[in-house]
């Protein structure tokens, strides 16, 4: 066994630790350290350290709870919890060990299991910035799901509220964390939060107890329906990057797009399915996926101690070279040859806590490239750089793309 590393930030900034990384460096941080320090690594964040595990079977040891040693999340302290006090009581942030967990789940995943995502999405024909671009993926996708939970025809102007709020509060994410005050945007978390509250708040009132999320969870109260809603809410800007993603992978591979409008009325051809996969395993959006140890372990060659923390770095587990030849290019057929693929691929989590709306997800970014590849070409209008700064989420560069007719 050998002593995991740390990061050499560690001893200079010793209040701030990788956080300045996390929140003021344009690149993607936790990648390039996992290059350069291997498959675990330590990281310091004020003054807490967190292992960053890279290696594809160390994470599914992890993910999967192997020996029950990786139970929860870190509850009431947990990652979500505390980074998002306004997701409440919602399911993502109970341990996997607590009974409501499990009740939450259920309910979800029925609401989940009867809802297909739009099958149009009307992207315009005109040159769109990437931010634009998922702004309005995310409207369309709040609507839908607030349609699917509480059966209630959302108002526009409260769906950008609530879009608009998220974003605010996924930019801030890593600010939220520094180890000083920060009035203005506190203040601004707080107004932001109150909107979204009081949105979700009225879009309760004109649901009914029959709508689906009620009907399965009656004995909750408006506040905690809310938490619910709030928390599953705030996953639409993690299905519309890799979505957009998606789409730049296309505009500069224009033969794989040319092929998949080929294939599109082909019932065999399962190359969309292998274009959407390969989109998530360069973009995992959800890039931090954390635990709490119960046991001591070992994870790629570093001890891990009873209430360590271990974060699932998944962008460095989707670009093991081990498991993944050319791991950077954009190759949909790497599918074809490599059955094995699922033991490196994990961009919805894994086994319990598995993303309770993986097949929504999947089947949202299949149909948006659908549509958009049956009627228009897409191009990029704006060099494309690869790459990506961290929030809540992975955070694309910026970039335009060009919709014309076909
Ligand atoms: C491409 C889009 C998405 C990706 C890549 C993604 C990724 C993930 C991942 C990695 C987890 C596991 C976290 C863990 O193990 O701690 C997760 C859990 C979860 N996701 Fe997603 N997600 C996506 C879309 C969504 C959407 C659209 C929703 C809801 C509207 C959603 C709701 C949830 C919830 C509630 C959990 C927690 C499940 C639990 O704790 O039992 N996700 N997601």
């Amino acid at each position: 066994m050998t002593t995991a590393q740390v990061t050499p930030t560690a001893p200079r900034l010793p209040l701030v630790g990788a956080l300045a990384h996390l929140r003021f460096g344009g690149h993607d941080f936790l990648l390039e350290t996992g290059r350069r320090l291997g498959d675990a690594y330590w990281l310091y964040l004020c003054g807490e350290r967190v292992l960053v595990v890279g290696h594809p079977e160390a994470a599914a040891r992890v993910l999967e709870n192997v020996n029950d040693a990786y139970p929860d999340k870190g509850g009431s302290s947990g990652f979500r919890r505390l980074s998002l006090p306004f997701v409440g009581s919602g399911l993502s942030t109970w341990n996997a060990m607590d009974p409501e967990w499990r009740r939450r789940r259920s309910a979800a995943a029925r609401v989940f299991r009867s809802s297909r995502p739009p099958a149009s999405w009307s992207v315009p024909f005109s040159v769109v910035d990437g931010s634009t671009l998922r702004r309005g993926l995310e409207r369309r996708v709040v609507g839908d799901l607030v349609r699917h939970f509480l059966s209630v025809d959302a108002d526009p102007r409260d769906i950008d509220t609530v879009v608009d709020g998220f974003r605010t509060l996924g930019r801030d994410f890593w600010s939220g964390k520094l180890p000083w005050p920060q009035p203005l945007r506190t203040r601004r978390a707080a107004l932001v939060t109150a909107d979204l509250e009081a949105t979700v708040d009225r879009w309760i009132l004109d649901s009914s107890v029959g709508a689906p999320l009620r009907h399965h969870l009656p004995d909750l109260g408006t506040e905690r329906v809310r938490d619910e809603v709030l928390s599953q809410l705030l996953s639409v800007g993690t299905l519309a990057i890799p979505t957009e993603w998606a789409l730049r992978l296309l505009a500069t591979h224009t033969n794989i797009q040319r092929e998949l409008r080929a294939s599109l009325d082909d019932p065999e051809s399962d190359l969309l399915s292998r274009i959407v996969r390969e989109a998530l395993r360069l973009c995992p959006s959800t890039y931090w996926v954390q635990r709490r140890a119960a046991r001591p372990d070992v994870l790629a060659g570093a001890a891990v101690a009873v209430d360590d923390r271990v974060i699932i770095h998944l962008p460095s587990v989707h670009r093991h070279p081990e498991f993944w030849e050319a791991p950077g290019e954009f190759r949909p057929e790497r599918y074809l040859a490599n059955q094995d693929w699922k033991r490196a691929w994990m961009p919805f989590g894994r086994a319990s806590r598995l993303c309770v709306a993986q097949r929504y997800s999947f089947d949202a970014i299949a149909s948006v490239l659908a549509d958009v590849v049956r009627t228009s070409s897409v191009e990029a209008a704006t060099p494309l750089q690869s790459g990506f700064r961290v929030g809540l989420n992975l955070i694309p560069r910026t970039a335009s793309l060009r919709f014309s007719p076909l």
